[in-house]
């Protein structure tokens, strides 16, 4: 999402003539685009700003939802910060840019409009593979969570204008778009519904890959998976985190499923799509997890066949439900749990990789990779599964037959069909 909201920063400005410069020292204009999901993360973006700080001559801007949950305070906190722009108002960023520059002074931008979102698009160069935001916001209110108090509620954008920008990208040279959105899955524009959505867009654009971040559990249903089943260029791929694996945390999370419901969503879902792959995220250590709750998440691991799963040391937020109650797992714990968790995931991890070995499937290049002395090109399976090639004759953007011939690093390396 960040990395999409920062194409479309540098789109905004790129229209009114800014440029991208390679190092700090030469930039009139700093940006730094946040995240508030954990305090980690926060942290990470004051120390960067604080470093920044030295470049005297340039403004020093902060977006993003570190920007809109500290405000004004940042300019407290890191002095030298010039612009504080809040989820919703990087439209505004080129005249505030140009005041800050004619006038000096402090501007802060966190009004957050909830009506209108004809987000403004992106731009950027970024060619074989792009992001398309197609809802903003989330209303779920998971209890750790703090995006629906920074991102404000879900707001979809119009299909017209979403089958737009795809056909723009794709005629620019795309061949993968992935829709993004908190939970793409609450998507509604009138009579049109996520899959609707997905459906028209593989009907009316010449998109060769179709992918989509983030799904919540409680919401897909099968009319995704059966889209998918039908449609090759709509991948079998979806991102469906979990948070955890005991019931108990799952509603004190706020969820809205139980292991049960989740579990046997994955059933359906590879009744209807045999060869799906799942990725999640988990968190350990939410207040008052037990060790005894904690394995029910390792077992789940166990259980679920996870390609991958992103992990996380729960990190209380000010304002949340669960930041109101005691963080009462240690440090300790969290770290002791969340290695237990990595070594659980890397290993089922590979056992479903390696089961893949000896299979053909296609591959869609979308950069270089160096091995040793040996420049290879990198490529993504329908699945999100990485496989290098030799670069033979190929090109970013190829689709091309590979043979899943080793595995190395979680990586696969591929050996090209004839004829490509
Ligand atoms: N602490 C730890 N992890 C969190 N996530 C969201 N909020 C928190 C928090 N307070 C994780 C969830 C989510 C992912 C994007 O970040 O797993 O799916
Ligand atoms: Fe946060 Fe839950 Fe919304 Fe995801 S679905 S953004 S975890 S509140």
């Amino acid at each position: 999402m960040n990395a999409y909201d920062t194409d479309v920063i540098v789109s905004l400005l790129e229209e009114r003539g800014y440029a991208i410069v390679r190092t700090p020292d030469s930039a009139d204009c700093i940006i730094v685009n946040t995240c508030s999901v954990r305090d980690h993360a926060e942290q990470r973006a004051i120390g960067r700003l604080l470093d920044l700080s030295r470049h005297r001559d340039a403004v020093i801007v902060v977006c993003g939802c570190m920007a809109q949950r500290l405000g004004t305070a940042l300019f407290d906190l890191v002095p030298a910060v010039r612009i504080v722009a809040g989820t919703d108002s990087y439209a505004l960023l080129p005249d505030a840019l140009a005041a800050a520059v004619r006038e000096g002074g402090r501007f802060a931008f966190l009004d957050m409009d909830y009506d209108a979102y004809e987000a403004p698009t992106a731009k950027s160069s970024r060619c074989v593979s792009r992001y398309v935001s197609i809802t903003r916001g989330c209303e779920n209110y998971c209890s750790y969570c703090i995006v629906p108090y920074l991102r404000g509620k879900v707001r979809s954008r119009s299909a017209d204008s979403i089958i737009r920008e795809i056909s723009s990208v794709v005629a620019g040279g795309a061949k993968e778009v992935t829709l993004l959105g908190q939970n793409v899955i609450a998507y509604r524009d009138g009579r049109i519904d996520f899959s609707g959505l997905a459906e028209r867009i593989l009907a009316e654009t010449e998109v060769r890959r179709l992918r989509f971040l983030t799904s919540h559990p409680r919401d897909v249903d099968a009319a995704v998976f059966e889209l998918m089943a039908r449609e090759k260029r709509f991948c079998n791929h979806i991102h469906l985190p979990v948070q955890a694996g005991s019931n108990r945390i799952l509603a004190a999370m706020n969820r809205g499923y139980t292991r049960e419901t989740y579990l046997e969503k994955l059933r359906e879902a590879r009744r209807i799509v045999p060869g799906i792959a799942v990725t999640t995220d988990i968190i350990v250590g939410f207040p008052s997890e037990t060790d005894d709750e904690f394995r029910q998440t390792l077992d789940l691991v166990r259980e679920a066949r996870f390609d991958a799963a992103f992990t996380f040391q729960y990190s209380p937020r000010a304002g949340t439900a669960a930041g109101e109650r005691p963080d009462d797992v240690s440090a300790g714990k969290k770290k002791e749990r969340l290695f237990a968790l990595n070594a659980v995931v890397q290993q089922e991890r590979a056992r479903i990789l390696l089961a893949q070995l000896g299979s053909r499937t296609e591959i869609l290049l979308d950069g270089a990779a160096q091995k040793g002395e040996y420049r290879l090109l990198k490529g993504r399976t329908p699945e999100f599964r990485n496989v290098l090639v030799p670069p033979d004759s190929l090109s970013d953007g190829d689709i091309v037959s590979v043979a899943l011939k080793r595995l190395v690093n979680f990586t696969f390396e591929g050996e090209v069909a004839a004829g490509k």
